[in-house]
């Protein structure tokens, strides 16, 4: 199997903080401004910041890696689950927020995203979760797409902060007391 899904350590820290800031540019610095950006990626990424995340009881760091032929391993998209405040919006039982789901660019659509996403839910349901749920930015229509094949409806929205700028993100939930989680 070319990839695999495994909890990150905290030896993963630095590898983890040079995908999520990448991931990140990749996918927000077309439509937010440098000043955002750079004081967005100082607070959230760096390898302090994911050495925290990934030693945090309240979270689940979940790493997806890719093995290529010459024996070599890749760090190709992971997901950050992490219990905390719930917004008034998101009313399900036990709910735990998917924080992040970042996959490399060269590496969308090829099913990493698919794994990370089986691996997630099968770990919130393992810590007792009974609801997903998450915020996207309302100008990320992949993202948007990728959730909605999951079984993720929208509730609400609310604001969140990216540097100076304060932007919409919609709230999804997803129930974990189903079985459809192929996204087929
Ligand atoms: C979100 C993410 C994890 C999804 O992984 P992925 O491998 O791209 O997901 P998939 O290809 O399985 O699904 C994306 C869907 O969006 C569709 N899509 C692509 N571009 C789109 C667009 N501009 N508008 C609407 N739908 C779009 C794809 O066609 C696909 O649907 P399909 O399978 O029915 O064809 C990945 O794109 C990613 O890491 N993006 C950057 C970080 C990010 O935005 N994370 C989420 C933050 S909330």
């Amino acid at each position: 199997m070319p990839h695999t899904i495994r909890r990150a350590a905290i030896d993963d820290a630095a590898a983890l903080s040079h995908l999520g800031a990448t991931t990140f540019r990749e996918t927000f610095a077309g439509e937010n401004t440098p000043e955002d950006m750079a004081r967005y990626l100082a607070e959230a990424f760096t390898p302090q910041q994911q050495a925290a995340e990934i030693t945090d009881p309240a979270s689940t760091v979940l790493l997806a890696e890719y093995h290529g032929e010459s024996g070599g391993t890749e760090l190709v998209g992971y997901a950050h689950l992490i219990a905390g405040p719930v917004p008034e919006a998101v009313r399900g039982p036990a709910p735990l927020e998917l924080k992040r789901i970042y996959v490399a660019r060269a590496w969308h659509g090829q099913g990493v995203a698919r794994a990370l996403m089986a691996a997630a839910i099968e770990a919130a349901r393992s810590r007792g979760a009974r609801t997903l749920w998450l915020g996207v930015w309302e100008r990320n229509p992949r993202a948007v797409a990728f959730y909605a094949k999951y079984g993720f409806t929208r509730v609400g929205e609310h604001t969140f902060v990216l540097g100076s700028d304060t932007q919409t993100d919609w709230l999804f939930v997803r129930s974990l007391v189903t079985d459809s989680d192929t996204g087929d």
